[in-house]
């Protein structure tokens, strides 16, 4: 793995953004004969190296937005685009690649196997990838020592701190190195600090990586650690609010 920006075979023009919702609605039966309308025309934007923060209460849609730019669930009408390609409308295989190739995705639980070190949680996806099994180990480790890890790759998930497990479930997020990284509420099971430290390694791999990152948190007090905050009310998204101390030196990890 290269933590710099993948060179980029797609058709995203210079000034077009890595990820575009566009006019996204998204309908959910709702258990009688109606619909429930999670996302309401939701249009959002990211460039390479922005991180954007997703606030709002419970209930207000924000993980359907991230399942949507995931490529998980369809939306019932809208466009989305990563790296300048259409993905509503694919077919499943090219949709599970892309996926795969271009979209980071990180949520509140880190899922890490039990059984599996944290190196051997690595190699697994790049095993799925047709990676070969000395590629993978070797991207395995850059990636470890580039969430700060580079000691604990044979341990287990229960030999490692809440705030371990997290790195290393990002980590694993950054092994096809994305251009997209979707993050839901990372910080949810840890205490300020951990947290803190978490939100700070996101926003270095952004732009290191030139990633184009789309956070949703509960905890306010990390949004000036990013560089738009956006809010979701029943289905409806905000204009872009662009935070003022985005790019100061406290932002170092
Ligand atoms: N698979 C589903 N089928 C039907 N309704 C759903 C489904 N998933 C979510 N919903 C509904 O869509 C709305 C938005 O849910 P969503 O999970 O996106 O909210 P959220 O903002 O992420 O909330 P939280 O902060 O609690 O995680 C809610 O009313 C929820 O009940
Ligand atoms: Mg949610």
């Amino acid at each position: 793995m290269t933590i710099t920006s993948k060179p980029s075979a797609s058709p995203r023009s210079l000034n077009e953004p890595v990820l575009s919702v566009k006019g996204v609605t998204l309908e959910y039966p709702d258990g009688s004969d109606g619909v429930l309308t999670a996302l309401d025309s939701v249009s959002l934007s990211i460039g390479p190296g922005e991180m954007h923060s997703l606030v709002g209460p419970s209930g207000s849609g924000k993980s359907s937005l991230l399942a949507v730019a995931a490529t998980l669930i369809s939306p019932t009408r809208g466009s989305v685009r990563i790296d300048g390609e259409e993905v509503t409308d694919l077919r499943r295989r090219r949709r599970d690649h892309i996926r795969r190739e271009k979209i980071g995705m990180i949520f509140q639980q880190p899922n890490l196997l039990a059984s599996l070190t944290a190196e051997e949680q690595l190699v697994m996806v790049e095993d799925f990838r047709g990676v070969s099994r000395r590629d993978a180990v070797s991207r395995a480790r850059e990636a470890l020592e580039v969430v700060g890890l580079s000691n604990a790759g044979q341990r287990r998930p229960h030999q490692l701190s809440g705030g371990q497990r997290q790195r290393v479930n990002i980590a694993r997020a950054l092994m096809g190195s994305p251009s997209v990284l979707l993050v839901d509420e990372p910080t949810a099971a840890l205490d300020h600090d951990r947290s803190e430290s978490i939100v700070r390694l996101l926003r270095r791999l952004t732009d290191e990586m030139g990633l184009a990152t789309l956070m949703v948190t509960h905890d306010t007090d990390f949004v000036p650690l990013t560089d738009v905050v956006v809010t979701m009310r029943d289905g409806v998204l905000s204009d872009p609010v662009r935070t003022k101390t985005a790019a100061g030196p406290a932002l170092s990890d």
